[in-house]
């Protein structure tokens, strides 16, 4: 039976934490079709939250504690994480908070999706089902919206509907375990989930979002506050800045293909060769370089590899390019009907820029080199 692994941090939730373990343990793990454990991380809690446990695991032997000294809530979850791995042996892991404001009740259909095949499961709060206290003030409904979309946006994630959640599961085997954990950014703050979410999205085959039923706090109140809000922007702009730079290169083979093309249709002429193979060579030239560079360069972590994958995927390529010419011929054609033929240089750019750079970006990530896992796009 696989192992699943709570691992949820506590900092002076002593109000709430018998009820949290009594829920789960009690009621929920039962009903669940693995071998369900909680680990409490606690750091230090001068409220004596420790000693509330330590009086449970006498109960359950599922029960688990990790005390440490306070450092923060990402370095605390890392600390857990490890414990959780190497001690416990855990298959998964999951992120939860001590106060309630993740209903144990939702923990079961979380483990669902895992024992279904997912790799990483988002607890979200933006998706059917999910939602937000309905006694928060609009301001706080607005905020949390819209700094969720504000990152899905930056990083050109539209189909994960909740990015700052901190209710999630993670598969360790392929996706845990590829993670430099030690290095994450802004590991003493709040920020930190951000960049494991990002971290794990790269390394999960199956991302499955599930309803959560975000609550109001049991007891006592919030440690998150505007500093945590806006290192989390922070934290989300440098990686989807990083993201970028992929970008820059697709363009920078873009522009390399051009001169390629340029530069072999010169050397056609000079060689005489006849019309058709002096303006079709070039072409497949180029198609070459930005295959090649692609490859070795802007996608080298997704690198095609073996003899038959990088003929297939050539293949592939070649057929993608041939979508680019298809929506050059129609939008220039289009354009003629509308601003005229004298109007053609001054659409041309427009049309690549616009059209055909975004087609071919989006091509080579969604179909080739699979970078961005899209549900409509499953197949290799
Ligand atoms: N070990 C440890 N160390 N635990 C901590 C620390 C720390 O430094 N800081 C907070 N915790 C524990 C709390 O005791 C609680 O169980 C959990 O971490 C979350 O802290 P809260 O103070 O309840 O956070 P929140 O409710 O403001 O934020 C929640 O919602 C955010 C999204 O709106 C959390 O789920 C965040 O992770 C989430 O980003
Ligand atoms: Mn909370």
């Amino acid at each position: 039976m696989d192992r699943v692994v709570i691992v949820m941090p506590t900092f002076n939730e002593a109000e709430n934490i018998g009820f949290m373990i009594e829920e789960l343990l009690g009621k929920e793990f039962p009903k669940i079709n693995a071998d369900m454990h909680l680990l409490v991380v606690d750091a230090n809690s001068p409220d004596g939250t420790a000693k509330i446990v330590e009086g449970k695991m006498k109960r359950y032997k599922n029960l688990h504690l990790l005390s440490k000294k306070k450092e923060g809530l990402g370095a605390d979850y890392v600390a857990g994480f490890k414990y959780a791995v190497e001690k416990l042996s855990a298959d998964a892991v999951v992120e939860m908070d001590a106060d309630g404001q993740h209903p144990p009740s939702n923990v079961s259909r979380m483990v669902d999706a895992y024992l279904a095949g997912a790799d990483y499961v988002i607890g979200s709060r933006y998706v059917p089902g999910g939602s937000v206290p309905r006694e928060w003030a609009f301001s706080r409904k607005a905020i949390s919206y819209l700094g969720n979309l504000f990152i899905r946006l930056v990083w050109l994630k539209f189909w994960l509907h909740d990015v700052t959640t901190g209710f999630r599961l993670t598969r360790v085997k392929g996706v845990l375990d590829k993670i430099d954990l030690d290095n994450l950014m802004a590991k003493e703050r709040f920020a930190y989930k951000v960049d494991l979410l990002y971290q794990s999205v790269k390394n999960a085959k199956v991302i499955k979002e599930v309803p959560l039923e975000f609550k109001p706090r049991l007891k006592e109140k919030s440690k998150f506050n505007p500093k945590e809000m806006v290192v989390t922007f922070k934290v989300a702009i440098i990686l989807g800045i990083r993201d970028k730079q992929r970008f820059i290169k697709f363009g920078t083979v873009g522009f390399m293909g051009y001169l390629v093309n340029a530069f072999s249709l010169k050397l056609m002429t000079t060689l005489g060769v006849p019309g058709i193979l002096a303006w079709s060579i070039p072409v497949e030239l180029a198609i070459i370089s930005n295959f090649t560079l692609n490859n070795i360069w802007t996608f080298k972590k997704e690198k095609i590899i073996g003899a038959r994958r990088i003929v297939y995927k050539f293949f592939q390529f070649n057929l993608t390019s041939m979508g680019a010419l298809v929506i050059q011929t129609v939008s220039g054609n289009i354009a003629d009907a509308v601003f005229g033929v004298g109007a053609r240089q001054i659409v041309l750019p427009f049309i690549i820029l616009f059209l055909v750079l975004p087609y071919n970006y989006f091509m080579y990530n969604a179909v080739i080199w699979k970078t961005w896992k899209l549900p409509w796009f499953k197949s290799k």
